[in-house]
């Protein structure tokens, strides 16, 4: 018996098929909107059905809780410009669009104008422009529609081999006979740092989905393709082959850290797993969250609630004196002997062509990422 999907049922609103000649409305979607219609639609989202109505966005926002009372951190939302809005009225159907194809179509039940400013310092825990979150929240259009969407197009996939909906993972983890699963997040290639952790994570369950965000993300993270090739490389040389699987998470990059860590713990829970790994700073950017913040905030629900269990972990890194990895709880020694490199350090190095150690990255990720990185530069 696999766990439950958050809310106790899959959502699933994919209809090809469904008429939409006679919808004149039509609203266009943004990258992040047009992969969220789809994560809503495959019930990664479960139990959203649509973008969020007023009344929930306002609880969720306010706190983090659908109108329903079933925990949801972070807004998800379909902002529309005004000259579009204005022509929009509650009841009626309008087509999602995105480059000139029909993706799908929402039944509008709601059109609100939120306060952005407090849905920043809410969900973001700042309204500072220069964090790429909430620079991203203010630069979409400033109003709201709600209401339930109906896939009718899929995105083409860039990982056709690595895109798998809840459902498939779900059929694919029980296939594999894993009953316990850690999802791992990641925005990055996968470092010591974040093997040391799943490794101590796949040592107490069946199985590792590793589940790199392909969607949006902020200018300097790596690009997906070359990230992809890197854990390819990974994998292959040092994971179990029948412990891991690798498969795509389309979801954009909020940089929400503790809000952004119950989202995707709960996203996770849909596709089957057990556990979720939370690292340091999960979802962080610069220094707006506490190192732990995002363990924290599990706290403030009761784990029932959330469903899935949170693996915790400290500050990992390669220690000289213990001479293999370690963690902030389990090494002695101080910082000259830790091997820590910051992501803007490590892209600077990979970018001017020179090797971080191999305490930091495995050998065959960083060639991975050097000719990725030179290969995008010319
Ligand atoms: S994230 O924005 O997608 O969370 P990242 O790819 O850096 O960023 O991290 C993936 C996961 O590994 C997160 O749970 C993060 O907290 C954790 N993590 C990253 N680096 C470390 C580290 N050195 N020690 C412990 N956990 C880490």
């Amino acid at each position: 018996m696999s766990i439950q999907p958050h809310g106790g049922k899959l959502v699933y609103s994919y209809n090809p098929n469904e008429p939409v000649q006679n919808i004149e409305k039509e609203i266009q979607l943004d990258a992040i909107a047009l992969s969220d219609l789809e994560l809503i639609g495959i019930g990664a989202y479960s139990p959203l059905e649509g973008f969020l109505t007023k009344s929930d966005y306002e609880n969720v926002v306010e706190k983090m809780r659908l109108s329903s009372g079933i925990v949801w951190s972070i807004p998800i939302t379909l902002p529309v410009a005004d000259d579009i809005a204005s022509n929009l009225k509650v009841g009626e159907k309008a087509k999602l669009t995105f480059d000139g194809e029909i993706y799908g179509l929402i039944e509008i039940n709601d059109i609100y104008t939120p306060d952005k400013n407090v849905e920043a310092l809410l969900v973001y825990g700042t309204n500072d422009l220069n964090h790429p979150g909430v620079k991203k929240l203010f630069e979409r259009p400033k109003t709201y529609v709600g209401g339930k969407t109906t896939l009718l197009k899929k995105a083409k996939k860039e990982f056709p081999s690595y895109s798998f909906e809840p459902k498939e993972t779900r059929a694919l983890f029980e296939e594999k006979g894993w009953r316990t699963v850690v999802g791992f997040q990641t925005r990055n290639p996968v470092h010591r740092a974040h093997e040391y952790i799943q490794k101590i994570a796949l040592e107490i369950v069946d199985g590792l989905f590793l589940n790199p965000l392909v969607g949006e993300t902020k200018s300097d993270d790596i690009p997906a393709n070359i990230r992809m090739e890197s854990y390819e490389v990974l994998l292959n040389k040092y994971y179990p082959k029948e412990r891991v699987q690798l498969g795509v998470f389309l979801a954009a990059m909020r940089y929400a850290g503790p809000r952004e860590a119950i989202f995707h713990a709960l996203v996770r829970k849909n596709y089957g797993c057990t556990h979720f790994i939370v690292g340091r700073d999960h979802a962080g950017v610069g220094d707006y969250y506490g190192t732990y913040d995002a363990q924290k905030i599990f706290e403030q629900f009761a784990p029932e609630e959330i469903g899935i269990t949170p693996l915790k972990f400290e500050h990992s890194f390669y220690c000289n004196d213990c001479e293999g990895m370690a963690t902030t709880k389990t090494c002695p020694h101080d910082a000259s002997s830790r091997v820590i490199l910051s992501g803007t350090k490590v892209r600077e190095l990979l970018r001017n062509g020179e090797i971080p150690p191999s305490t930091f990255s495995r050998k065959e990720v960083v060639e991975v990422l050097i000719r990725g990185l030179r290969q995008t530069v010319h």
